[in-house]
C-alpha cells in the first residue's frame, strides 16, 4: 500500500490553489510534478559542485563529472541496460530524432510505425523516409484501441528497416503488447531493427529492456518525475555501430584534425557540447524517488485510480470514453457529446482541475475516430480516489452549463 498523504507532501506544488480550488493536478501525461527529491538535486549541484564536465581536471569538475557518470549507471539500471548503452539526449523527441537521423536505408525500404503514435514518433520518420526514399507503413488500430496485431504478418517484410511504435499510447493509454510483438517482428525479419518509445510507459510500468529485446528504448525525464529537458536513448550494444551521427562537436572525440577526427566508442560520441548536468543529475534523484516507493506499486494504485476514474464516467450519459477498458496506463481520454473538449476542459479549471485537451499530438489517432480532439485526465502517484470525485462533480457542473 502507497502512504499516499506523505507522497503528497513530497510535491510542494501540490499545496497550490488554482481559482480558489486545492489544484487538482490531472495532466501528468503532459508531464508530472516534481518532489522535493528533485527539486533539491538542482539547487545541490548549483550550490555545491556546479563545473562543466569530462574535460576539468579540478575537484569540482571531477565531482560533477561523478556525478553526471553515476546518474548514467542509476538510470541504465532503472532499465536494467548497461551505462555503455545509454545516452542522455533532451527527451524523447530528441531521442527519435538522433536515431531516425542515424539511420540511413536503400531505396524502397519500409519503416513501420502505428496509428497510435505521437507526432514526435512519426514526424522524425516521415523525414527520413523522404530523405532515403523509404516507405511508411502503419499498422492499423481496432476500435477499443489495441493494435491489429493480426495484420503484422503483412506488414513486415524483408523490406523492412525499422519498426517504431509506443509502449503505451499518450492519448488512449492502451498498452500493446511490446514484448510478443518485438518476438513476432525477430521471426518475421531478424535484420529489423526494432524502436519503443517508452515516454508513457517508463513513468508507469517496470521495463526491463534485455527482457524485452528492443534495439533502441527512448523516454522523458520530465514525464516521469524528473526536470524538463532531459531524456534517454538506450542502445543495445550490438546495433550501436549502425547508429550514424547526426550531430557532433564538443566532448565527443580522441583526436581531431582538419584532416580527420577519431570519436570516442560509446554514448559521449552522441553527446556533443555541454549537457544538461543538473538535469541529469536531477532525473537520476527521480529514478531514486521511484525506487523508494517501487514501481509495481505505483502501477497498481494507479491502476485502481483508472478503474475508478472509468466506473464514474460510466455513469454519465453525455461521456464517451475511448479505449473503454483497463489493459491501460492510468490515461482516459474522453468527450463530451456535442460540446467541444476545449469548453469542458475551460470549465474544469475553474474547479482547479488540471486536464489537457486537443489532439494530444496524434493527429492520425484522432482521423480514425474522426473527431479533433478528446479530454485526457491522466493519473500520478500523488493522485487521490478524492481529486477523482471533485473532478466527476466539476464535470457534471460543466456539462449543466454547456447544455
Ligand atoms: C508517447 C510519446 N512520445 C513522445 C513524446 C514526446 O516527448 P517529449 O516532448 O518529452 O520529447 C510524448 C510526449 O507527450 C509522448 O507521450
Amino acid at each position: 500500500m502507497l502512504d499516499i498523504k506523505a507522497i503528497r507532501t513530497h510535491f510542494p506544488i501540490l499545496q497550490k490553489t488554482v481559482n480558489n480550488n486545492p489544484l487538482v493536478y490531472f495532466d501528468n501525461g503532459a508531464t508530472t510534478q516534481k518532489p522535493l527529491a528533485v527539486i533539491n538535486a538542482i539547487t545541490e549541484y548549483y550550490t555545491k559542485q556546479n563545473a562543466n564536465i569530462h574535460r576539468g581536471v579540478h575537484a569540482l569538475s571531477r565531482e560533477a563529472t561523478e556525478l553526471f557518470e553515476e546518474a548514467r549507471k542509476t538510470v541504465a539500471h532503472f532499465i536494467n541496460a548497461e551505462e555503455s548503452e545509454l545516452i542522455f539526449t533532451s527527451g524523447t523527441t530528441h531521442s527519435i530524432n538522433l536515431i531516425a537521423n542515424g539511420l540511413s536505408f536503400e531505396k524502397d525500404s519500409e519503416i513501420l510505425l502505428t496509428q497510435l503514435e505521437h507526432h514526435s514518433n512519426i514526424l522524425p520518420w516521415q523525414l527520413n523516409a523522404q530523405k532515403n526514399n523509404a516507405k511508411l507503413k502503419v499498422v492499423p488500430i481496432h476500435e477499443d484501441g489495441t493494435l491489429q496485431l493480426e495484420n503484422l504478418k503483412n506488414l513486415v517484410s524483408k523490406k523492412t528497416k525499422v519498426v517504431s511504435i509506443t509502449h503505451v499510447s499518450n492519448t488512449l493509454g492502451v498498452i500493446n503488447p511490446i514484448k510478443e510483438i518485438i518476438s513476432e517482428i525477430r521471426k518475421l525479419n531478424s535484420n529489423t531493427l526494432i524502436v519503443i518509445d517508452g515516454a508513457q510507459s517508463v513513468p508507469h510500468l517496470k521495463i526491463d529492456v534485455k527482457d524485452l529485446d528492443c534495439d533502441f528504448f527512448v523516454f522523458s525525464g520530465h514525464k516521469m518525475y524528473g526536470p524538463t529537458g532531459t531524456g534517454v536513448l538506450y542502445v543495445k550494444k550490438n546495433v550501436f555501430n549502425q547508429l550514424q551521427l547526426s550531430a557532433s562537436g564538443g566532448g565527443t572525440i580522441k583526436t581531431v584534425s582538419f584532416e580527420k577526427t577519431e570519436y570516442v566508442d560509446g554514448p559521449l560520441k552522441f553527446e556533443p557540447g555541454t549537457p544538461n548536468i543538473e538535469g541529469v543529475i536531477a532525473l537520476s534523484a527521480a529514478v531514486k524517488y521511484i525506487d523508494s516507493i517501487g514501481i509495481e506499486k505505483i502501477a497498481q494504485y494507479e491502476h485502481e485510480l483508472l478503474g475508478y476514474a472509468q466506473s464514474k464516467l460510466a455513469e454519465i450519459p453525455e461521456v464517451e470514453v475511448y479505449a473503454n477498458h483497463l489493459n491501460k496506463a492510468a490515461v482516459i481520454s474522453f468527450n463530451v457529446k456535442n460540446q467541444h473538449p476545449f469548453d469542458v476542459g475551460t470549465l474544469l479549471d475553474k474547479y482547479g482541475v488540471a486536464v489537457r485537451t486537443g489532439h494530444h499530438c496524434t493527429q492520425p489517432l484522432m482521423n480514425y475516430y474522426n473527431i479533433s480532439g478528446t479530454i485526457r485526465a491522466s493519473f500520478a502517484m500523488y493522485n487521490t480516489f478524492e481529486e477523482i470525485d471533485v473532478f466527476i462533480l466539476g464535470l457534471k457542473k460543466a456539462i449543466k452549463m454547456l447544455s
